[in-house]
């Protein structure tokens, strides 16, 4: 076993962490006796009881603090309805740097308006959720922590001078971390209460418009931060003179050593096409995407030769830039996705790693698979790689389509569009 690796992997996936941290603040809504039957799977951990009379008191606390703020939000509803201001990765790299640091000030203003603004849309969309699906203990935790988020901004006092400005960093980044579970959290809910969704365009929407507004967010979130770096390659998150074939490189080099450690051995992977464009791009959502379409590829490549896993095709990149956009396809031998399930693998959710975790010949001759539990294993399992890579892709304004050849392998189409090419960029 190698827990760095596993532990990193599970993070990576799309911001698809396996560890959860449940909070106190979660029981809300979930009858706080001794005797009521423990919530199912990761809801049983929040489950605790508490033994003192300390201890109830400041759980009737929280509980009551909670739903208050469920409750009582008239300021949250009046940011609700204002428009968010949606820059082009245009304007973010070419706002210019002052030596003052004035950029880094009207930048700061600029998220401190407007993350409040993003946020209260959030929460009216979890208000929006069918009844039995908002109370679920795990998407409520994520809705109280978009509440929260939102007070910590709205009350942030109005940035004037450079120390202020140091301080909403704290606050940002203290932000960020809080919220890295999220994509995870909002998995495991959704999981937890699939047999009360009735209809499940109501839910794909919510996860299309919530992960990608995320996505939006920690842009310029980091980007923010990263403005105060002296790198003369970037300008924020921006990469100046981003390599496709680089960042494809260190995503096959990850994708490679976690398919290693749990199949024994993995495919390599050619890059061919453009390999020498450079042009600026923010890797970020490269980043998110990436290393979930690597993973199919080479786990579908494994799963279709596991009586020769030691002789297994090759998987090809091909990169094709051009002045409006760049395509990274990504071509595997891994025998394609059936007819039956090609409709399917889009949905979030959808995955067939239970079934291949019951092929014997992968319980025999891996059995790390088996060890790993079947719900968020590193290199598979939730069913959020590619329908939320999909969404990154079209909320930047590209797209992602699979084609797949019944029988030999399977093409992935990744099209993004460039922020200073002859078409309209995307706005974050
Ligand atoms: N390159 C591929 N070849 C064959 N099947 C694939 C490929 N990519 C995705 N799939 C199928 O689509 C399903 C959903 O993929 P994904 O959304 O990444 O979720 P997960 O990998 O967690 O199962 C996979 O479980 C697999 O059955
Ligand atoms: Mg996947």
């Amino acid at each position: 076993m190698r827990p760095g690796l596993v532990g990193k992997a599970a993070e990576m996936l799309s911001g698809v962490s396996s560890l959860a941290r449940p909070r106190l603040s979660s029981l809300l809504l979930v009858p706080a006796t001794k005797t009521s039957p423990p919530m199912s799977g990761a809801g049983s951990q929040r489950f605790r009881s508490t033994s003192s009379a300390q201890g109830f008191s400041e759980l009737a606390r929280e509980r009551s603090k909670t739903v208050t703020s469920f409750y009582n939000q008239s300021a949250i509803d009046v940011s609700a309805e204002k428009a968010s201001v949606r820059l082009t990765l245009a304007t973010l790299l070419y706002s210019g740097k002052s030596p003052d640091g004035h950029h880094i000030l009207s930048s700061a203003k600029y998220l401190h308006k407007e993350l409040p603004v993003r946020i209260a849309h959030r929460i009216k969309g979890f208000r929006s959720l069918p009844f039995i699906i908002g109370c679920n203990p795990t998407i409520l935790q994520v809705h109280e922590l978009y509440i929260r988020a939102y007070h910590m901004l709205s009350d942030f006092p109005q940035i004037t001078d450079q120390e202020a400005e140091a301080r909403f960093c704290k606050l940002v980044q203290q932000l960020l971390d809080d919220h890295k579970d999220v994509v995870t959290n909002l998995a495991q809910g959704f999981k937890e209460c699939r047999r009360h969704i009735q209809d499940e365009t109501i839910i794909r929407n919510f996860l299309d418009t919530t992960l990608c507004s995320r996505l939006g967010i920690r842009m310029l979130a980091t980007h923010h931060l990263a403005l105060h770096e002296d790198n003369p390659d970037f300008v924020g998150i921006i990469c100046r003179r981003l390599s496709p074939k680089k960042i494809i490189e260190k995503w096959v080099d990850f994708a490679r050593r976690l398919c290693e450690h749990q199949y024994g051995n993995s495919p390599r992977v050619r890059i061919n096409g453009h390999v020498v464009a450079r042009f600026p791009f923010i890797p970020l959502p490269l980043d998110y995407i990436l290393p979930e379409l690597l993973k199919n590829a080479m786990r579908a490549t494994m799963e279709s030769h596991l009586d020769t896993p030691y002789n297994v095709p090759d998987v090809v990149v091909t990169i094709a830039n051009n002045d409006i956009d760049f395509v990274i396809r990504i071509s595997d031998r891994g025998g394609g996705i059936p007819h039956n399930i090609i409709e399917k693998v889009m949905d979030y959710h959808f995955s067939t790693a239970e079934e291949s975790a019951q092929d014997p010949r992968m319980n025999n001759i891996f059995n790390t698979i088996t060890n790993s539990g079947n719900q968020s294993n590193p290199m598979h399992g939730f069913g959020f790689g590619l329908p939320t890579s999909r969404a990154y892709a079209e909320y930047l304004g590209g797209s992602l389509s699979v084609q797949s050849m019944q029988g030999i392998g399977t093409d992935v189409y990744l099209r993004l569009r460039h922020i200073d090419g002859k078409g309209e960029s995307f706005r974050v």
